[in-house]
């Protein structure tokens, strides 16, 4: 299991998100809300500063009717919930064969030397943060990237530098789902 840690406050849920998680465990049989789980995470941490703390963990537990376990370790076995907090823009490199041999390493490393940091460390800012993951099964548009909801595709250097300027700017969007 990876590594979990504690956030400090109580973890607020919005109305909005509170009734979608109602309304998803409607469109399962009785008892079997738990297949809701890997939507419901991704809404909490959307809302959550797209990190899940234990007390948030432990909410979604309680909203579906199961065993804070049955959360922690669907949480810490798929690399898109995060378990401690982020950087607001968190590039997450594919690299995988395809993509490597596309040169997402070299990539990967133009960036974190442009950035200032190791993969994983946040910037001092809390903008960025740069992950390498597995497959995102994009293989033909590589090298590839993953921010948020969104794919970036065919990635040159001079494509990362304008991605990191328009992210300072405000200009990118993470998350298309409503
Ligand atoms: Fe990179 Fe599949 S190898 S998306």
């Amino acid at each position: 299991m990876g590594v979990v840690s504690k956030s400090n406050t109580a973890v607020n849920l919005s109305e909005q998100l509170l009734k979608r998680v109602e309304d998803l465990k409607t469109r399962f049989p009785e008892g079997k809300q738990k297949s809701a789980l890997l939507t419901v995470l991704h809404e909490v941490q959307d809302e959550n500063n797209d990190w899940l703390s234990i007390e948030a963990m432990d909410k979604v537990a309680e909203m579906l009717n199961i065993l804070p376990i049955e959360v922690y370790e669907v949480a810490s076995f798929y690399s898109m919930y995060n378990q401690k907090p982020v950087g607001k823009y968190m590039f997450e490199f594919c690299r995988t064969s395809c993509c490597v041999t596309r040169g997402a390493e070299d990539l990967m490393e133009y960036t974190c030397n442009k950035l200032g940091v190791k993969e994983g460390e946040v910037t001092p800012d809390g903008l960025f943060q740069v992950k390498g993951v597995e497959c995102l099964g994009a293989c033909g548009y590589a090298p590839m990237l993953q921010l948020g909801d969104f794919y970036h595709e065919f990635l040159t250097p001079e494509k990362m530098d304008t991605l990191i300027e328009d992210c300072k700017a405000g200009k990118v969007e993470k998350i298309s789902r409503v």
